[in-house]
């Protein structure tokens, strides 16, 4: 029987080290994760580079997928034949949950003649009813692959598919989904801050609402908001997305100031801005997962086979 008492004894850090060894596992890890976990991990990155990761990992017997839901569910699409561990079962994400694939598979029947283009932040349901996936880091590439012509809809974020057209220049209808930690972002106090460091660049994920977005000098997925920070000639930036990435930002980066973008009263803590999905992966239960094997996603056949298409056609393309 599983039992979830640890001893508080135990070096939690040597003994996922040793776990990890004889499982013959790999530690995938977002830059939304605790310092602890994205510096035990063995490859640490965005969405792109860890589907991408996970798409190449050959010798691991078990990825332990060190994020959400929807990014281990990935890593399972792309690797039937291995055991994927999630540290907490329960880790979602407020954007695949705001589109349903019986919704989306509704949307189409109605708009037979719309190319779906789906943002990876979903369910391995709703990927099966797309044409193409797509990360922050490569949808503008990916919407320029539409045929000339297509109506589009981009799901589940509003916030990064009204940003994406402007940039493409291509209307789209937008699914209403959006980021429970993107969206608390307090455009007054970020103008506030602004005010009082006036050589700060606000860098922001293109999750944030528009009315934050348009106040940012930069706009990028987690990657290139991180190399922004390390090549960037700025010295001090006001950091709009998910507070964990300022761990890395600050290993990459340590001679700039780097000031989380505020969010308002009562969202998330009082000063920044954190995942509680992404929050809920702890040491403790990555110690868990590698002992007991579990949890594992488990995808029916038929269904990874037409999630695995749009995804596997997103990493040809990028
Ligand atoms: P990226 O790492 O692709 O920028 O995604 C951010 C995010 O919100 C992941 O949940
Ligand atoms: Fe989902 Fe937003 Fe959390 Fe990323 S930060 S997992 S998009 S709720």
């Amino acid at each position: 029987m599983t039992t979830t008492t640890i001893d508080p004894g135990l070096d939690l850090f040597a003994e996922i080290d040793r776990l990890k060894r004889e499982r013959r596992a790999v530690i995938l890890a977002h830059y939304y994760q605790d310092p602890d976990i994205q510096d035990i991990a063995d490859h640490l990155g965005d969405s792109l580079d860890l589907a991408r990761t996970a798409q190449r990992e050959t010798e691991a017997e078990v990825i332990l997928f060190c994020g959400v839901h929807f990014m281990a569910e990935t890593a399972k699409i792309l690797n039937p034949d291995r055991i994927v561990l999630l540290p907490d079962a329960n880790a979602g994400c407020s954007l695949a949950e705001a589109c349903p694939a019986d919704q989306l598979r509704a949307f189409r029947r109605e708009h037979p003649d719309h190319f779906v283009v789906t943002y990876i932040n979903c369910s391995a349901a709703t990927k099966a009813e797309s044409d193409l996936i797509c990360t922050s880091s490569n949808a503008e590439k990916m919407l320029r692959a539409v045929p000339e012509g297509r109506p589009i809809l981009f799901a589940p974020d509003r916030n990064l598919g009204a940003w994406l057209a402007r940039r493409v220049g291509r209307e789209m209808d937008l699914w209403p989904g959006t980021c429970q930690v993107h969206v608390t972002f307090s455009e007054r106090k970020i103008l506030a801050l602004k005010a009082q460091h006036p050589d700060a660049e606000f860098i922001a994920h293109p999750e944030c609402e528009p009315h934050v977005l348009r106040h940012a000098d930069f706009v990028g997925s987690t990657r290139r908001l991180l190399e922004r920070v390390r090549d960037g000639a700025a010295r001090t930036f006001i950091v709009g997305t998910e507070s964990g990435i300022l761990h890395t930002m600050r290993l990459a980066a340590p001679a700039k100031e780097l000031i989380p973008a505020p969010v308002e009263q009562g969202a998330g803590c009082t000063a920044c801005s954190e995942c509680p999905h992404m929050k809920l992966n702890t040491l403790e239960k990555i110690y868990l997962a590698l002992r007991d094997l579990q949890p594992r996603i488990e995808l029916d056949e038929e269904l990874r086979v037409r999630a695995a298409r749009p995804l596997l056609r997103m990493l040809e393309l990028s």
